[in-house]
């Protein structure tokens, strides 16, 4: 069953030095359940994608369902079903972390008492237990990407959308993620939309790759089916892959001798 499906979605902003396609017509189908790497190189349109499935952004053009609900008739149902971690939280310094996610929940339509015992579930399940009474502002850049991540959590979305969620994570703490977002998907089924620049990462995690380039999708398929089809086999590394079907070449580039 798709659970997002997109018909030329796209986006066009305007600009002082005229307008900038920052996606041009993406055709998409995501299964429920499904574990989706978005990637793409910087500027490749993976961030407004996200924003306009979440209702954050208005397309230019093209439509799109999210859970049944149409972006454009029904986005307070797509906003309900959805769960979003922005590539930067914006996030107020002088709140705990508590109060955070309290809120947070709250707008989703929890209760106090549902939205304290869920923040305690999540901040246990993510590695942040002794730290719901910190400001905010005290956490590392770590824990505060983890506390991005429980407040996409609080409402137990549907589908969890995830701008680069693993960065600036230690190794560890990469590791966990990748563990918490396999359990929240084998748990409750959610669907998770993410986008990383860390191959292995993509790898290791999606089910499937999308790969968008200069705001077009250039690239649809298992990690070893693009293996396979761009970089010579099912082992060679994604990074080949990657470089071959954006056009990057993995090669070294023209490599004379340079004066010193
Ligand atoms: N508000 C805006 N006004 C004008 N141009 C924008 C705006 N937001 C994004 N863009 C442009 O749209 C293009 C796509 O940006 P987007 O943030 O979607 O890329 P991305 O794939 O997420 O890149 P990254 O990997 O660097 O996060 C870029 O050229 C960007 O400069
Ligand atoms: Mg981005």
């Amino acid at each position: 069953m798709a659970i997002i499906s997109t018909a030329g979605l796209a986006r066009t902003f305007r600009s002082k030095a005229g307008p900038v396609e920052a996606v041009r017509g993406i055709d998409l189908t995501v299964r429920a359940g499904e574990i989706l790497g978005f990637l793409g190189p910087n500027g490749a349109g993976k961030t407004t994608t996200l924003r306009m499935l979440t209702t954050l952004l208005p397309p230019t053009g093209g439509a799109a369902t999210v859970a049944g609900h149409d972006l454009l008739r029904d986005p307070a149902g797509v906003r309900r079903a959805c769960g979003y971690v922005a590539q930067s939280g914006g996030v107020d310094p002088n709140i705990s972390v508590r109060e955070e996610l309290v809120t947070q929940g709250r707008l989703y339509r929890l209760t106090k008492p549902q939205a304290a015992l869920r923040a305690r579930e999540l901040t246990n399940d993510l590695g942040l237990h002794g730290l719901l009474d910190r400001k905010t502002s005290t956490l590392s850049g770590g824990q505060r990407r983890r506390l991005d991540i429980a407040m996409g959590l609080m409402h137990r979305p549907e589908v969890l959308f995830l701008d680069e969620p693993t960065t600036g994570l230690d190794p560890g703490s990469r590791a966990d993620l990748w563990d918490l977002v396999r359990r929240i998907r084998a748990d409750h089924g959610t669907t998770v939309f993410l986008t990383t620049h860390y191959l292995d990462e993509a790898d290791a995690l999606a089910d499937r790759l999308v790969i968008v380039d200069k705001g077009v999708i250039v690239a649809d398929g298992t990690p070893a089916d693009l293996k396979s089809r761009y970089a010579g086999g099912p082992d060679a590394p994604l990074q080949d892959a990657f470089l071959a079907i954006t056009g990057r070449s993995a090669a070294p580039q023209d490599s004379a001798p340079v004066a010193v």
